[in-house]
C-alpha cells in the first residue's frame, strides 16, 4: 500500500443514548481515493467531524502523516493546517454571501490585509469554477441557488486550498451524472498530484467508479476494508445492509384511473423557466419527471405547489381549475411537495423530531377549546418514526441530532402525514442509503396503490424507471418526450435522449 496519509485508530464517540462510533479504524494512503460507506446513521459524518475537530472523540486517535491531531483539545484550524479540506454534508456555505465570496472565503480570512481585494476574490473564484468547468454568476447570493449549484460551490472552495486530503461527505448527492463525471476527472488529476480523497456517497455506481478501497461502517462499527475490485454491487449491498434487495417494476393498476384525471396541467408557462407544459396525472399513477439540472423540472414542481407563479396556464384538480398562489392553497387543494432541498425549506432543526412531523397536521390534532392533544401529537409522531424507521432513541430529540438521511425521512413523514391526493417528490431519495431507499420506494408504491397520485422527480434515471409507470423527459424547460410504459425503455436510452437534446441545444 501507498504511504499512509491519515490513520484513525479505535475512534469511539457517544452522544446521549447513541453510540455513534464504536472503536473505528480508518486508513487513507497518499494519493488514494477511499470511500466510506454505510447506511444512514452508521457514523460516517461523525467520523468525519472527529477528523475535522468538530467533535471530540471519547477515545482513539487520528494521525496525519504520523502526527497526532487534536491532542490538545479539538481544533478545526489544526485539521485545515494539516492539509485536510472537508466538504460537510450540510455544505456549510454562507447563504447571504455571494458565490465569489463563498469560494474565496478562506483566502479572505487568511489574508493579512485590512481591506478585501474584490478583484482577487473574483479572479480566484472564477479560476476555481473554470477548473471544474462550471459557469455560475459570481455575484449571485448563494441562498438563491439550487442544491446542485451549492454543492459545486462547496467543491470549488475545497479545490482553491492547497489540500493534501479532500473529504467529501455526500458532496454529489444532488449533482447530475455529467457534473459528477466532470468532478471525477478532476479527482483523478488531484490523485496524480498525490492528493488523497475520502468520498462518501450513497450512489454505489459512483463508489465503484472512483474508489480504490472501501471502508464499510454499520451501526457505528467498522465492519471491513475492501479493495473495490474485490466487491460487486450485490456483495457491497449485502455487507452494508445484511440483506439482498430485489426490484420489480411498478405495475400501474389501470382500474384506479377515472374519467377525469386527478391532476391536469394545461399550457403552463413561465418565461425563461418552462414552456407549454401539459400533462395529466391519474389516481394511482407514479409519474416520473427527469432531465438534467436546469431542465425546468424543479420549477414546474414549485409552480404546482404555489412557490413559483407561472405566467400563464391552468392547474386542475379533479377537473376543476384551482388557484394556487401560495403553498397553503396547494395544501388545501390536496397537493404536497417534498422539496429538493431539505435544509432550510423542510425542517425546524432545533425543534423535536415529533413536532416537525406533526407540524403540517396540527389542525387535525387540535381538540375542543383549541388545545393540542399531547397524546395524539406524540402518537402521530411516533407512528411515522416507526413507519419510516427513523433512527432515534426518542421523538423528543431535536431534528439536528439525526443523521442526514434520517432528517430526510422526517421531511417525508411530515408531508405524508397531510395525506395529500397528489404528492410531488423532488429527489425523494437524495442522501438515503440503498437499503432505506428500497423501503421508501415501497412506501411510495403503497401510497400509489391506495390511490394517491405521485409525481417523482429524480436525476437517477434508474430510480425513475424502476418506480414510475410513465415518464416525462424535460429539457430546457420543455417536455421533449413521454414514455407511456416505462417497462419498455432502458436507462441508457433515456439518458441518451436527454444528453442529445442538450447537445443539440448547445450546438444550435
Ligand atoms: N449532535 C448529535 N447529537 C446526538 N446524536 C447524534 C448527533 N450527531 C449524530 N448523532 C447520531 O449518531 C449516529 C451517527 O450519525 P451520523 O450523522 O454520523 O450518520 P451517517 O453515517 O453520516 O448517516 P447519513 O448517511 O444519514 O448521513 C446517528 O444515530 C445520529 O442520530
Ligand atoms: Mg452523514
Amino acid at each position: 500500500m501507498a504511504e499512509v496519509f491519515l490513520e484513525a485508530k479505535g475512534v469511539s464517540k457517544t452522544f446521549v443514548g447513541v453510540k455513534a462510533l464504536d472503536n473505528v479504524d480508518l486508513t487513507i494512503g497518499k494519493g488514494e481515493i477511499h470511500c466510506l460507506i454505510g447506511e444512514n446513521g452508521s457514523g460516517k459524518s461523525t467520523l468525519i467531524k472527529v477528523i475535522g475537530g468538530v467533535y471530540r472523540a471519547d477515545s482513539g486517535s487520528v494521525k496525519i502523516e504520523g502526527r497526532e491531531l487534536h491532542e490538545h483539545g479539538m481544533q478545526t484550524i489544526e485539521t485545515i493546517r494539516a492539509g485536510v479540506q472537508i466538504i460537510y454534508q450540510d455544505l456549510s456555505l454562507f447563504p447571504n454571501l455571494t458565490v465569489a465570496e463563498n469560494i474565496s472565503i478562506n483566502q479572505m480570512l487568511e489574508s493579512n490585509q485590512q481591506t478585501v481585494n474584490w478583484k482577487t476574490i473574483q479572479e480566484s473564484a472564477r479560476k476555481a469554477l473554470d477548473e471544474i468547468g462550471e459557469e455560475i454568476d459570481l455575484n449571485e447570493r448563494v441562498e438563491n441557488l439550487s442544491m446542485a449549484k451549492k454543492q459545486i460551490i462547496a467543491i470549488s472552495r475545497a479545490l482553491t486550498q492547497n489540500a493534501k486530503l479532500i473529504i467529501m461527505d455526500e458532496a454529489t448527492s444532488a449533482i447530475t451524472k455529467e457534473e459528477v463525471d466532470h468532478l471525477f476527472s478532476i479527482i483523478m488529476k488531484l490523485k496524480e498530484r498525490g492528493i488523497s480523497i475520502l468520498f462518501v456517497s450513497h450512489k454505489l455506481s459512483e463508489v465503484f467508479e472512483i474508489s480504490e478501497n472501501i471502508t464499510i461502517l454499520k451501526d457505528g462499527k467498522q465492519i471491513g476494508v475492501y479493495p473495490t475490485s474485490e466487491l460487486d454491487n450485490d456483495k457491497l449491498v449485502y455487507l452494508m445492509t445484511g440483506r439482498e434487495l430485489e426490484y420489480a417494476p411498478y405495475i400501474y393498476n389501470k382500474k384506479l384511473a377515472e374519467e377525469t384525471p386527478l391532476l391536469s396541467v394545461e399550457g403552463l408557462n413561465k418565461e425563461r423557466q418552462f414552456h407549454d407544459i401539459n400533462f395529466n396525472l391519474q389516481k394511482g399513477e407514479i409519474l416520473g419527471i427527469t432531465g438534467l439540472i436546469g431542465s425546468g423540472r424543479t420549477e414546474v414542481a414549485q409552480a404546482l405547489f404555489g412557490l413559483n407563479k407561472p405566467d400563464s396556464g391552468t392547474i386542475k384538480m379533479h377537473g376543476k381549475a384551482v388557484d394556487i398562489k401560495k403553498p397553503e392553497d396547494a395544501i388545501n387543494n390536496g397537493i404536497a411537495l417534498l422539496p429538493e432541498e431539505r435544509h432550510g425549506q423542510g425542517l425546524f432543526e432545533e425543534q423535536s423530531i415529533g413536532d416537525n412531523i406533526v407540524i403540517t397536521i396540527l389542525k387535525s390534532l387540535l381538540v375542543k377549546l383549541g388545545l393540542l392533544s399531547q397524546f395524539k401529537r406524540k402518537k402521530a409522531g411516533d407512528n411515522w418514526i416507526e413507519k419510516l424507521s427513523i433512527k432515534t432513541p426518542t421523538g423528543d430529540n431535536p431534528v439536528n441530532s439525526l443523521s442526514g438521511g434520517n432528517q430526510q425521512r422526517v421531511v417525508l413523514a411530515k408531508w405524508l402525514a397531510t395525506e395529500p391526493d397528489v404528492f410531488i417528490l423532488d429527489g425523494p431519495t437524495i442522501g438515503i442509503d440503498i437499503g432505506s431507499k428500497h423501503t421508501i420506494h415501497e412506501i411510495i408504491r403503497d401510497l400509489a396503490e391506495k390511490g394517491m397520485g405521485i409525481i417523482m422527480i429524480s436525476d437517477e434515471i434508474q430510480e425513475i424507471l424502476d418506480n414510475c409507470n410513465r415518464v416525462l423527459l424535460m429539457s430546457n424547460g420543455r417536455i421533449i418526450k413521454e414514455v407511456e410504459d416505462s417497462t419498455t425503455t432502458t436507462a441508457d436510452e433515456l439518458f441518451d435522449i436527454v444528453t442529445r437534446s442538450y447537445e443539440e441545444e448547445a450546438g444550435a
